[in-house]
């Protein structure tokens, strides 16, 4: 299906393979998603249709404010009296907006969820009992006679209900958010809409970044299939050489760094700004520290330049993540804070941290950096070291011993013994 192809032209469904049909709909006046992802032309809520000898299944629904659209294309091929299966994918209102409707419509319907979705479903139809809805891994299949649905877990990719459902005799994978982007072009198809490699790659870095492991083990169920098409919930439908987009997930997910040091040295970073170079005295003393410990490459930066960008990568491979701040008006200084909001992209959970400072009055600004590194589930393994105004020597070797004590524990010489805060207790 080749040519000139407007969707936006007509509400009818869309075959793109034998039985397989795109019911979704268009959204190109969207300028924001979900408050954290720009989009320069809007998105599309991809829903499919797969005909099966046996009956019909319905995969993932749209935002319910774009009901009319997606019901009006499935109406267009099917009656719901024709419906057995509904599989949602990922229950994200995006995508389960127009559950409840489809529900009501095609009341003799399965619904087909991941396990982690159940307690989401509950939420999103406001039923504790009665709900009837059959639990997938993979491994399960479901029959529309001369159609299969394969089911595959695929976790986190971006929330814990999240799977993807292949058709085994028309290659298609309908990946979910996976392979997804925010991206509204009524052409439809990966050879015929606009240059989207752009928004493919911002899509990543914003949503599957965080969750680049579960990615891994989700392309190892991926790889293997007869691939001949990827339908995802949002954006172009990837049927021409849909497997550069899975060898470009691979590559996304692999470290863009190289270590630069030995795979068997740990990596701590040490960022520090200073007003008056109390705090960078800190900086140094607990590098200094950190430095004598066998194993451990310590690197020491001033963001005083305030750009953060450059850093996270740094810090995804990093195994350890200071951070030294003056406390100025009862709180850290705005690089501080610029840098650990950069970070909710990646994955810091389970890496130690650790704060410091010199301060004048009252000395906020560490409790508050180590609150904000707990908030990233990242363990903290030493309370911060705080200093009035200028340290002094015996408060330099503090310093030293700080970040001698941090090293130890990434090489396991020294025990890990986590800081309770009284906010950890309620
Ligand atoms: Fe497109 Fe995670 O919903």
């Amino acid at each position: 299906m080749k040519g000139n192809i407007d969707v936006s032209a007509h509400r009818r469904a869309v075959e793109f393979a034998d039985g397989v049909y795109w019911v979704g709909a268009l959204d190109p006046t969207l300028r924001n998603f979900d408050i954290i992802l720009t989009t320069a032309n809007g998105t599309t809520y991809n829903s499919y249709l797969v005909k099966g000898s046996e009956g019909v299944a319905v995969i993932d629904t749209v935002k319910e404010n774009f009901s009319d659209e997606f019901f009006a294309r499935l109406e267009s091929e099917v009656d719901y009296s024709d419906i057995k299966v509904i599989v949602l994918n990922h229950l994200e209102p995006d995508h389960s907006g127009a559950l409840p409707e489809l529900m009501r419509r095609a009341p003799q319907a399965q619904l087909y969820i991941s396990q982690r979705a159940t307690s989401m479903l509950k939420a999103l139809l406001h039923a504790e009992e009665g709900l009837q809805y059959t639990t997938v891994k993979t491994g399960d299949s479901v029959s529309l006679g001369d159609r299969t649905l394969s089911f595959l877990h695929t976790p986190f990719l971006h929330w814990p209900d999240t799977q993807c459902t292949f058709v085994e005799e028309e290659g298609v994978l309908f990946s979910g958010d996976v392979f997804g982007c925010h991206y509204c072009d009524k052409r439809l198809f990966n050879d015929l809409v606009g240059d989207f490699r752009f928004s493919f790659d911002y899509y990543y870095a914003h949503i599957m970044r965080p969750f680049k492991k579960h990615v891994m083990d989700a392309l190892k169920l991926i790889e293997p299939l007869q691939l001949r098409q990827i339908a995802p919930t949002h954006g172009p439908i990837l049927r021409e050489r849909p497997r550069r987009y899975v060898t470009h997930y691979r590559e996304l997910s692999t470290s863009s760094l190289s270590r630069g040091i030995g795979d068997d040295d740990q990596s701590m970073i040490i960022f520090y700004m200073s007003s008056y170079g109390n705090t960078a005295r800190m900086a140094e003393a607990i590098s200094e520290g950190g430095s004598t410990v066998e194993g451990v490459r310590v690197s020491l930066y001033d963001l005083q330049g305030g750009e953060t960008d450059p850093f996270v990568d740094l810090i995804e491979e990093a195994d350890a993540l200071l951070v030294g701040s003056p406390t100025i008006n009862g709180d850290a200084v705005k690089p501080g804070w610029d840098l650990l909001s950069s970070l909710a992209v990646v994955n810091l959970k389970g890496k130690l941290g650790a704060a410091f400072g010199s301060f004048g009055w009252s000395g906020e600004a560490v409790r508050m950096i180590e609150d904000r590194m707990r908030g990233l589930k990242m363990h903290i393994p030493r309370q911060g070291v705080r200093v009035k105004l200028i340290p002094t020597e015996e408060e330099l070797e503090e310093c030293r011993s700080f970040g001698r004590e941090i090293a130890e524990v990434l090489v396991g010489k020294s025990q890990t013994k986590e800081v309770i805060d009284f906010a950890d207790l309620v």
